[in-house]
C-alpha cells in the first residue's frame, strides 16, 4: 500500500473548494492507502497571528474532517503541533537547505508581491513542509497545482541530504489531478479562504443562502439560451448533482427559459441536501469537544511513534545523537 500524505492549513473556515479539491479525495483514499492526513497549524501561523482564531479554526477543521467521514482508525490523523518532532526535523533540514532554493519559491514571491510583510517563517515555510513529508517517508503527496514547487523543493532537500548521509529519506512524488477543476468562488475567481469568496462546508443555511444568491453571473435574460461552460453557477451545481441531473441542467441552459435566480435556488437545495448527513455528525462533534480532543490525542500518539523512527535515523546520521 502506498503511503499518501497531505495537510490543510487552518487559516480560515474550510470551504467546498477544499472539500472537492483535497478533503474528499483524501477521505476516499483511506480505504486503500496508508493515509497521513493532518492540520498544519504551524504553517497557518505564518499568516495568522490571532491565537483565538487559530485555536478555533484548528478544532473546526478537525471536526470537519471527522464529520465528513475521515476515520481515525483507518489512517493517521493529527494536528501538526501535536507531533513536535517535525520542528526538530525542520531545523535540521534548514541547515541543509541553501538560501537560493528558497529564494526561488513562487509562493513566497507571490505573497510578498501582494503586499504581505514576510516573516522568517513564511520564508522557511517550504522547509517545514519538507519536514512534514520526509518525517513519514511519504511517497505520494496530493496537492493543488500551486503546491507543486513545494514538492520539488522537498525532493531537492531529500536528495541532497541522502547524498551526504546515505539513503535516509524516501523521495516523494506530487499527485496533481487535472480532473479536479479549480472550483470557482461566488465572485467567479478561484474559491479561496484568502479571497473572501467561499461557500463554507458547514456554514449555517441562512448565510449560505445569502451567498448563493450573490454568485456572479452574466446578464443573459431568462428566455435566452445560456452557456453552461462559462457559468460558475453551473460549475458548482455539477459538483453536487448526479450525471443525469447535470445533463438536464445543461439542456435547460442551452434551451433558454431558465433564469439564474432559479438555478441558484436549485443549487442551494442540492448543496444543503448533499451535506445534510454530515451536518448532523458535525453538530454532534461540536457538542462533544472532549471526544474530538481524545481522537486527536490518540492520533498524535500513533503519529509520534511513526515520526520517532525517522527522526532517530536522522539524529544519528547528522551527529546530533552523540552518545555511541
Ligand atoms: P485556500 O486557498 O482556501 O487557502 P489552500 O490553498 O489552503 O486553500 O488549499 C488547501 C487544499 O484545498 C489544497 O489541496 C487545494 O488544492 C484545495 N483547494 C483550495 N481551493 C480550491 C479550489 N477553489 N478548487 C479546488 N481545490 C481547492
Ligand atoms: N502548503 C500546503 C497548502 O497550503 C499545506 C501543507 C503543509 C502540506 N504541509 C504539507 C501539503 C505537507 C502536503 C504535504 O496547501
Amino acid at each position: 500500500m502506498s503511503r499518501v500524505l497531505s495537510g490543510i492549513q487552518p487559516s480560515g473556515s474550510l470551504h467546498i473548494g477544499n472539500y472537492f479539491g483535497m478533503m474528499k479525495p483524501m477521505i476516499e483514499m483511506q480505504n486503500d492507502h496508508d493515509l497521513f492526513c493532518f492540520i498544519v497549524n504551524y504553517h497557518a501561523m505564518t499568516s495568522l497571528h490571532d491565537g483565538l482564531e487559530l485555536r478555533k479554526n484548528t478544532m473546526a477543521a478537525a471536526m470537519d474532517f471527522l464529520a465528513l467521514g475521515l476515520d481515525p482508525e483507518k489512517c493517521y490523523f493529527w494536528v501538526q503541533s501535536d507531533v513536535p518532532e517535525v520542528v526538530e526535523l525542520s531545523w535540521i533540514l534548514s541547515c541543509h537547505t541553501s538560501l537560493g532554493l528558497l529564494e526561488r519559491s513562487h509562493s513566497y514571491k507571490d505573497k510578498v508581491a501582494r503586499g504581505l510583510i514576510p516573516n522568517t517563517g513564511l520564508y522557511t515555510y517550504p522547509v517545514l513542509m519538507a519536514a512534514d513529508i520526509l518525517l513519514f517517508n511519504a511517497e505520494i503527496i496530493p496537492v493543488g497545482k500551486d503546491q507543486k514547487q513545494h514538492i520539488e523543493i522537498t525532493r531537492d532537500i531529500a536528495e541532497r541530504f541522502n547524498n551526504t548521509y546515505g539513503d535516509i529519506f524516501v523521495i516523494p512524488e506530487p499527485l496533481i489531478s487535472d480532473d479536479i477543476a479549480v472550483i470557482p468562488g461566488i465572485d467567479g475567481q478561484k474559491m479561496s479562504k484568502s479571497y473572501g469568496n467561499t461557500l463554507e462546508i458547514f456554514e449555517d443555511e441562512k448565510s449560505l443562502k445569502k451567498k448563493v444568491m450573490k454568485i456572479v453571473t452574466d446578464s443573459t435574460p431568462v428566455e435566452d439560451p445560456k452557456d453552461p461552460s462559462q457559468c460558475s453557477l453551473f460549475a458548482l451545481y455539477r459538483l453536487f448533482a448526479g450525471a443525469s441531473e447535470t445533463e438536464q441542467m445543461r439542456e435547460r441552459y442551452l434551451k433558454g427559459g431558465t433564469g439564474y435566480g432559479q438555478v441558484k435556488k436549485e443549487l442551494l437545495e442540492i448543496l444543503i441536501e448533499y451535506f445534510r448527513p454530515y451536518r448532523e455528525k458535525r453538530a454532534l462533534l461540536e457538542n462533544d469537544p472532549a471526544e474530538v480532543y481524545n481522537i486527536l490525542e490518540k492520533g498524535a500518539e500513533k503519529t509520534r511513534a511513526a515520526a520517532a523512527v525517522t527522526l532517530d535515523k536522522v539524529r544519528k546520521a547528522v551527529g546530533i545523537s552523540y552518545r555511541v
